[in-house]
Parts: structure tokens; C-alpha cells; sequence
């Protein structure tokens, strides 16, 4: 028998039970014995349900018990998560985590601490939900040169965005949803200002380089300032805005930022809706693949915990090489970037594109029936240039990055 213990009993804790509950018999048979859930560390009591018995509220209590050989971090945030997950490895007990803040902020040192304890410190459920994507970036794709991983990796924006764009919902409205539906984090601010979507492309980024990635080098941006009006011309221009998380690179040197950005039709991300997440991950010798599913949610994010337990569990439980060196990553910084710009302006098209075009170039004019505005779609010029050029035009409402092709 393998002893675990699941620290926080919320949505994704509770869905890890369940699902070594209901997977039970596989389980036991991937990992060669069978896995019990000895302790559910939380400060609530559960009444009634299933775990009642075991829950704990001393986290000494697992960490002397040598007969847990694994615990799985659940709670979110930084604190106590952090101490409670280096005090599991360093008693050589082997971690899984959904806590992408966790492995953004402590991960170097985490992974270090599970080398030296010859345990494992894993992380796939921490970005994407149940989607395989950390352990293919350094299994299947352990031939490629990552050239560049672009993704819509927040669930609960993707959710927002797609309500307001298809269904015409408030951005309030369709953020309750998200909430009740379990996929928000508990504060979400971290995901409608763009945060937890920063801490999984940092994450991707080290995976995917082999170096530390200082999350605090990528330019980050929320959706709190896109509405039902850009959609309105989203919708007559045949795009959509979604929030990315993309890193670049290019000779050793990340280009990193989240941002909404507007894409076409023709772009693979595209039909990317609702709570699933897509990763687009662009190699030197592959070419680009993608990877699509559930980015949040109980069952699905739990799954890609319980993927884990197992990894860790079977074979005896033998230290699985994998992370990142302490060398970080270098950044470019944000004005460099090139986009095309989807603009809204003040006043009427007619009278003021003379203007307009004076300040940037040539633009691609959209205008919707009744409104005291227009909107250009400028051609590709780094961010730099194009807050140079902004500065010279009075009115400007709106900016959203583009990623367009010419005429579509
Ligand atoms: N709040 C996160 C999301 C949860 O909406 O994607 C999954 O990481």
C-alpha cells in the first residue's frame, strides 16, 4: 500500500480523491500497489463526506508520518503551500502540484530539493488543467529546439471572453459563471489581469529552455479592458480576441508577454472556446503541433495530478530527471514586439482618415452602423512605434494587438 496526503480539500483536492476513488483498480495496477489517501490536511471540518475521517489540520502530522511516501499540494498561493511542500521533499517524500504560483515563484529550488532527496517534485496539472503538456515538452518533444509556445492557458478568461463574444454576456455575468462553475482562482483578479496566465507561460518557458524564468520579466496585461464593443467589430471583421501567453525565442533571448491579442479564422487558436485551453508549441524540426482540452476544473486538472502520483509512485518511486538550471532566462523587453494594431477612434472615419493615415500609414478602415467612432487595423510595427505614432493622434479609445494576416 502507498499512503498519500492531499494538502487542500477544495475543488481540485476533493477531485483528486475522486478520481483515485473511481480510477482505483487502474491505478493500482500503473503503479503496482495499491494508492490510500491516509490524510486531508484542511482547516475545515467535512461532515458527511467520504474523507471525513481523515482529515487534519497539523501539517506535522503528515510530515512525521513515514508512512506517507507522497503529497499532493492543492491549496494555491504561496503560503503555507510553499513550506509545507520544501518541509515534504526535504522529510523525502515525493510532491505533486496544481499550483502554478508555487512552481513560478519556488520551482528552481523545489526541483533542487527533490534531486538532493532523491524524490520527485511534479507539476502538469500546474498548467493547462488536464492537458499533456509538461511531461511531452520533455519526453516527446525531447529531440526539438522550442522555438516558440504560444497558448490561451486561463480558463476562466477564455470562458469570459467567449461568453461575451458569442452569447453577447457581460464580463461580470460570465465571470460569476466561471466562479460557480470552479474554474476561477480564488481571487480573480490573478485571472482576469492576466497573472495566472503569466505564471504558466513562465513555467512553459523554463520547460521548454532548461533555464530559470523570472516571471516578473513578462509583460502582462489582463482582459479587464476589452468589452462588448470590440466584439461588435471583432464579430463584423470575422476575428475574435483572445488572451495569450506566447514566448518567443530567438537566439538564447525570450520574447515573452500575455495580452489580448485579435486572430482570424485561419489562426489555430481560433476555435479554442470556452474553458478549454490550446498550446501551440512551434519547434525547430517538427514545426508546430498543438495541444488542445479541458484548462480547468475539477476532474480534468485532477487527472493531471493523479498522471503524477502514478509517474511518481511506480517503479519504487526512482527520482525522475526533470526542471530547469539556476542560469536564467534572458528577456527582451515589450517594445520591441512587432503586431499589427486593431484601433478605435473618436469621430468619423471620413473626415479624419486623411490623419489617421498620416500618423500610421496605411490602415485598414472598419466602421459599424450608428457609433461616434471607427476603428483601423494598422499594418505590422513594433510597440514602440506604435506609441510613438498614438501619441500624435487625439481620440484613440481602444488598442489591441493583432496578429492578422493582410486583408482577412
Ligand atoms: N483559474 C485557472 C484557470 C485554473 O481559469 O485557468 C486552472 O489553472
Amino acid at each position: 500500500m502507498k499512503n498519500i496526503a492531499i494538502m487542500g480539500y477544495g475543488t481540485i483536492g476533493s477531485g483528486v480523491a475522486e478520481v483515485l476513488e473511481r480510477n482505483s483498480e487502474m491505478i493500482a495496477k500503473r503503479v503496482g500497489d495499491k494508492v490510500e489517501v491516509k490524510y486531508v490536511l484542511d482547516l475545515r471540518e467535512f461532515p458527511g463526506d467520504p474523507m471525513e475521517k481523515r482529515i487534519v489540520h497539523d501539517f506535522s502530522v503528515i510530515e512525521k508520518d513515514s508512512e506517507v511516501s507522497m503529497v499532493i499540494e492543492t491549496m494555491g498561493g504561496l503560503n503555507p503551500a510553499y513550506p509545507f511542500v520544501k518541509a515534504s521533499l526535504e522529510a523525502g517524500k515525493h510532491v505533486a502540484t496544481s499550483n502554478k504560483a508555487l512552481v513560478a515563484a519556488y520551482g528552481t529550488e523545489l526541483l533542487e530539493i527533490a534531486r538532493e532527496h532523491n524524490v520527485n517534485f511534479f507539476f502538469e496539472a500546474s498548467v493547462g488543467g488536464g492537458i499533456p503538456i509538461i511531461r511531452p515538452l520533455y519526453t516527446s518533444l525531447a529531440g526539438e529546439e522550442i522555438e516558440e509556445i504560444t497558448g490561451i492557458l486561463n480558463g476562466t478568461t477564455n470562458y469570459i471572453l467567449t461568453k461575451m463574444d458569442k452569447a453577447g454576456e457581460t464580463f461580470e455575468a460570465a465571470l460569476r459563471k466561471a466562479q460557480e462553475l470552479g474554474y476561477a482562482e480564488r481571487n480573480p483578479e490573478a485571472d482576469v489581469e492576466g497573472h495566472d496566465t503569466c505564471r504558466k507561460i513562465a513555467i512553459l518557458t523554463a520547460v521548454a529552455t532548461g533555464h530559470e524564468v523570472n516571471y516578473e520579466h513578462i509583460y502582462t496585461e489582463g482582459i479587464t479592458k476589452i468589452t462588448d464593443v470590440d466584439f461588435r467589430y471583432a464579430d463584423a471583421m470575422g476575428t475574435s480576441v483572445k488572451l495569450f501567453g506566447s514566448s518567443r525565442i530567438r537566439e538564447g533571448i525570450a520574447h515573452a508577454f500575455v495580452a489580448p491579442v485579435m486572430i482570424g479564422k485561419d489562426h489555430p487558436l481560433y476555435s479554442v472556446n470556452d474553458v478549454y485551453n490550446g498550446i501551440l508549441v512551434k519547434g525547430n524540426m517538427l514545426g508546430t503541433s498543438m495541444f488542445y482540452g479541458s484548462g480547468a476544473g475539477k476532474l480534468p486538472t485532477a487527472s493531471a495530478v493523479a498522471a503524477d502520483i502514478i509517474e511518481a509512485l511506480k517503479d519504487n518511486g526512482r527520482h525522475v530527471e526533470m526542471g530547469w538550471d539556476r542560469e536564467s532566462l534572458a528577456f527582451s523587453a515589450i517594445d520591441s514586439f512587432s503586431f499589427r494594431y486593431f484601433v478605435r477612434i473618436k469621430g468619423i472615419a471620413e473626415k479624419r482618415m486623411k490623419e489617421v493615415e498620416e500618423v500610421f500609414g496605411k490602415v485598414e478602415v472598419v466602421e459599424l452602423d450608428h457609433m461616434d467612432e471607427f476603428a483601423v487595423l494598422t499594418e505590422v510595427m513594433t510597440e514602440e512605434e506604435y506609441e510613438e505614432k498614438a501619441k500624435k493622434l487625439s481620440g484613440i479609445r481602444q488598442r489591441i494587438r493583432a496578429e492578422l494576416n493582410a486583408n482577412k
